[in-house]
């Protein structure tokens, strides 16, 4: 892990509210793998930094994809070109993508997109076959078509149906598990809690799902025992022994303390 005061090369607001911001990283570049992440200082008036998944690398560059949902991520989304932020990297233990895997079923829940995209830039790289399911709240917020990579068409929902089937991407599941050799997801608990909940009317029974935990963080190092999640082995650290964990390895009932 580095410490790292990375250039900003780029910070679009790509979708209302969605920023892609493109950092010169060499150090942290060099090791990132897709489902880590980078616990990033937004101002210094903020001590806490705030954990945002690697969404690409190319090169000695990093991408970061987030949504304005606070005074952290607003104080990041209004930094320019030639700025430098102060990012912790690459953190947490990633997805698994088995030797043995050629078909991929990729759920992405909102800005679930964000680890997602890496992952599947490296399954296509071992010629892997990858299903994208994208779900949004409205049309304007899922990823642009034209950013994917070429090899990835999504099958879209939208819950207000503006586009794509309407309602929630969870119910295309059973349409397109049949091929997967495994199934990585990134989305609200929401999503997961449904998820484990409808396992078997969703087919996900027998399949393995790794799923991203976005949940709120002190330190990110194991330190602070903010990021506790309920587990069938035991109390876990999201930073630490996350963020990607089995969806059958979480007991959803309570997995926070009633904390979501
Ligand atoms: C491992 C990990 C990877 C993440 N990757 C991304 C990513 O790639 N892109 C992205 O947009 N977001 C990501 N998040 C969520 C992101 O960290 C939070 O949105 C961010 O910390 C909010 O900071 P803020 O100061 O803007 O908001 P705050 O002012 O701290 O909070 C504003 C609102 O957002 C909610 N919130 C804050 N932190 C979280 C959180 N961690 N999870 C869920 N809700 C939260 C609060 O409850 C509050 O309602 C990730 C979280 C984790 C744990
Ligand atoms: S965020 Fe402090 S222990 Fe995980």
């Amino acid at each position: 892990m580095k410490q790292e005061l990375a250039s900003i090369i780029a910070n679009d607001e790509i979708m209302p509210g969605i920023h892609l911001m493109w950092l010169k990283s060499p150090p942290i570049a060099a090791s990132a793998q897709p489902g880590q992440f980078v616990m990033v200082r937004c101002e210094k008036e903020y001590p806490l930094r705030r954990p945002l998944s690697i969404h690409q690398r190319d090169g000695d560059r990093l991408a970061l994809l987030f949504t304005k949902v606070g005074k952290g991520t607003d104080w990041l989304a209004k930094r320019k070109a030639g700025a430098h932020i102060d990012i912790l990297g690459p953190m947490g233990n990633g997805f698994s993508l088995y030797p043995t895997s050629h078909n991929l079923l990729l759920i992405a829940g909102g800005i679930g997109i964000a680890p997602l995209f890496f992952l599947a830039k490296q399954a296509l790289n071992r010629s892997c076959s990858v299903t994208l399911l994208e779900g949004a709240s409205t049309a304007n917020q899922l990823y642009s078509r034209d950013l994917l990579p070429a090899e990835v068409e999504p099958i879209i929902a939208t819950e207000d149906g503006t586009t794509g089937k309407a309602g929630m991407i969870t119910k295309l599941i059973p349409n397109y598990i049949n091929l997967a050799d495994q199934v990585f997801a990134c989305g609200p608990i929401a999503m997961y809690k449904d998820m484990a909940l409808k396992k078997r009317e969703l087919k996900l029974e027998g399949k393995s799902v790794q799923l991203s935990l976005e949940v709120r963080m002190g330190c990110g190092l194991g330190a602070c025992y903010g990021c506790t999640v309920k587990t069938k082995q035991g109390l876990k650290q999201v930073c630490k022994d996350g963020p990607v964990f089995e969806l059958n390895d979480i007991l959803w009932d309570d997995p926070f303390n009633n904390y979501s």
